[in-house]
């Protein structure tokens, strides 16, 4: 084949040769490598300098070899695409991950879920930005994240990697995240589409109507393109209707550029199935990766029989040049410290990161805030009471510089009054008797939930916390005078068969590098905890459609979370948007600026927001929209809408949320389009999905 690509090549070049001799001998700069000339016209210059060999170069990771392949055990190489020394093309160079950037040392954030249950928006894009500085440090151009997988069933291995379970705040946190880090690289929207099962996420086929494609498990992917204009999505490793997301036309095609106008490129998942390549590229994958293993040798073998859709390859590779010269990888070379996740910068963020997902689920008796005055001893107990527990070990992991574990951190906060034990083992319940306040710390392991490495991670048994921790739990509670547990997970945890033993439970996520300090802030009121969560914690698993972990074959359904709560009468133990504060909001005066709005109309919610308490508090507002008068099976009602309000004791703040009318309509599947009913529709105000305080309708017609 060697022989067959020089020909080629040879061919090429002596074509070509003209336009070389031309240009060398031309003093003007050739278009594309001007940088004032329109990205366009610097597309359409280089792709006719380009030999179809060059061409076919830039859709893959390259040839599979040994370098590439040690390359990609330890993230220097499996991760690029070729640079083309001829014409000055940089390869694109990935790195992972929505936790940080897992290429040498970086600074490890809290989980995608932490943030979620943090629904800020400012802090996420700060995160996303911090990662692509941190990428750029790296001399890396594009960072694989964010991920907006819908967190369908909590027992889905990845659930910590994403935004939780609604549409709507996966497609705020995601385009957040892409606004962030596009100011440095090019993000990545993954997995597209329909990729919530780990077990078995190399061979499942989704099985899912149209509707509850559009409505449910696309929605955010689209405003990551339309809004944020993320420039690369990533196929996911199932099938959707039979067809792998790599080679499926009605996704990548119809959809994703066709319909919603998405002029980046298209990444495979590494080394996804494609049962054929020409397929796959006319489908729309622009880049297969890490290596072309049905890029290189078919389209090489297509090329020598003149099969190559060139228009389909034409395409692709301007799609690639589009985004390589919109993020100057041809122009700017901005040099970043590589040492800039020891900044105190990114140390801060990361606290920050983990700070504001820090859900409280149960004060009874006040135990929490914990008061120095009153505690003189703290227990600190758990099999990981002194570990700082990151998250899973796949494609998300990163490597910090350091790490802060829950009982470090509740050192560093105690002060000197305060004396803090640890109990990592057996003795718990002795250590826990000697002690005024216990703190159990209860953590998941890349044994129970993450990506899916054969060795580890995969979807939840279940959603319990491990036996022995239900155990410490029972008997660090009955021997202690006042215990709060501290639980460390990507996602929800059945709380049912303890949860009357302890006074206090912190959903803590997995907290990062900075965790500990985080955990403790909230333990001693140093900060008010404003966390939701973004996704149901149920009393028992038939409060969820069935998780379908090992399935070949999985249909979807249209109702999961709040949503099939809701439809279904049910009460989970701690609905979506649920968290409790040290302090109480009052909303009143509620008022809708349209009562009545045509379909292109957008409508204003304002209403008062006090801090009814004594400390200073985050609230997160939400804003549901309920379809009662529907003529067709709709939800309840959807999470439309939702600030993060800082009021302080006492004051009032006006809030106002804009709800899109065109974003009410449900997908008709007979009509191929968008609709938005000539109904009423309810508007909830409220400070979780269940707790509704306001409410008011308004009728579009
Ligand atoms: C993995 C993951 C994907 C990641 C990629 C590169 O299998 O599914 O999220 O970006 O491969 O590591």
């Amino acid at each position: 084949m060697k022989g067959m690509r020089n020909f080629i090549a040879i061919s090429n070049i002596i074509l070509f040769l003209p336009i070389i001799t031309y240009a060398q001998n031309d003093e003007a700069l050739p278009i594309y490598k001007n940088p004032a000339a329109p990205i366009e016209d610097r597309v359409n210059d280089l792709l006719g300098r380009m030999t179809t060999e060059e061409k076919i170069e830039q859709l893959s990771g390259g040839q599979l070899s040994i370098a590439g392949l040690t390359g990609l055990a330890t993230l220097n190489a499996g991760y690029d695409t070729p640079d083309n020394e001829r014409l000055g093309i940089p390869g694109l160079k990935f790195a992972d991950g929505p936790r940080g950037v897992r290429f040498g040392k970086s600074t490890c954030f809290a989980v995608s879920a932490s943030r979620a249950a943090s629904w800020d928006r400012k802090l996420e894009e700060n995160v996303g930005n911090a990662m692509g500085v941190e990428t750029l440090a790296k001399a890396r151009n594009c960072l694989l994240a964010p991920s907006i997988n819908v967190v369908r069933h909590p027992g889905y291995g990845r659930a910590q990697e994403t935004y939780g379970e609604d549409p709507f705040l996966l497609g705020e946190m995601g385009a957040a995240f892409i606004n962030g880090a596009q100011k440095n690289v090019m993000a990545d929207a993954k997995h597209y589409a329909a990729n919530n099962i780990e077990n078995t996420r190399q061979i499942v086929n989704v099985v899912i109507d149209e509707r509850t494609l559009r409505e449910v498990y696309l929605p955010h992917f689209k405003k990551a393109v339309q809004d944020a204009k993320v420039a690369s999505v990533m196929s996911a490793y199932n099938r959707v209707n039979g067809l792998y997301c790599s080679e499926n036309e009605h996704l990548l095609k119809d959809i994703l550029k066709d319909e919603w106008g998405f002029d980046g490129f298209v990444v495979s998942d590494w080394f996804a199935f494609k049962i054929r390549p020409l397929r796959a590229l006319e489908a729309g994958l622009d880049v297969e990766m890490p290596f072309a293993l049905s890029y290189g040798l078919p389209l090489e073998i297509a090329e020598a029989i003149h099969r190559i859709p060139m228009e389909s390859l034409d395409e692709s590779v301007k799609r690639i040049l589009r985004q390589k010269f919109r993020f100057g990888l041809f122009d700017i070379k901005r040099k970043v410290d590589a040492d800039i996740h020891k900044s105190e910068e990114h140390k801060k963020l990361a606290y920050l990161s983990s700070l504001e997902g820090i859900t409280l689920l149960k004060n009874n008796n006040n135990v929490l805030p914990l008061n120095r005055n009153t505690i003189k001893t703290i227990a600190v107990v758990g099999k990981y009471a002194n570990t700082a527990r990151l998250g899973d070990g796949g494609s998300s992991a990163v490597t910090p510089e350091y790490t802060v574990s829950p009982y470090e951190g509740i050192k560093n906060r105690a002060g000197n009054g305060v004396q803090v034990l640890l109990s990592e083992g057996g003795d718990a319940a002795a250590v826990a008797s000697k002690a005024d306040v216990t703190v159990v710390i209860a953590a998941l392991t890349p044994q129970d939930e993450g990506e899916f490495l054969f060795i580890s991670g995969g979807d939840r048994a279940n959603l319990r916390l491990h036996e022995e921790d239900e155990q410490l739990i029972e008997a660090a509670c009955k021997s202690s005078k006042k215990c709060v547990v501290v639980m460390e997970a990507g996602s929800a945890i059945i709380v049912e068969p303890w949860i009357d033993k302890a006074d206090g439970i912190v959903m803590a996520w997995y907290p990062g590098q900075e965790g500990g300090n985080a955990i403790a802030d909230v333990l001693f009121g140093n900060y008010n905890p404003s966390g939701k969560l973004p996704v149901t914690f149920g009393k028992s698993e038939d409060q969820y459609p069935p998780q379908l972990r090992n399935s070949l074959r999985a249909t979807y359904g249209y109702y999961h979370g709040y949503r099939y709560i809701d439809k279904n009468n049910l009460e989970p133990r701690y609905e979506f948007g649920y968290g409790l504060s040290y302090t109480t909001f009052d909303y009143s005066n509620m008022r809708i600026d349209k009562l009545s709005a045509a379909k292109n109309d957008t409508i204003n919610v304002s209403f008062d927001l006090t801090n009814s308490g004594e400390v200073d508090g985050n609230e997160v507002v939400q804003l549901y929209v309920g379809f009662e008068s529907s003529k067709i099976d709709r939800s309840v009602k959807e999470l439309k809408g939702f600030e993060k309000v800082a009021v302080a004791p006492g004051e009032t703040k006006r809030v106002t949320i804009p709800i899109k009318v065109e974003d009410l309509a449900y997908y008709n599947v007979d009509k191929k389009a968008w609709e938005v009913e000539n109904i009423t529709y309810s508007v909830y105000i409220g400070a979780s999905s269940k707790d509704i305080r306001l409410k008011g309708e308004f009728s579009v017609n």
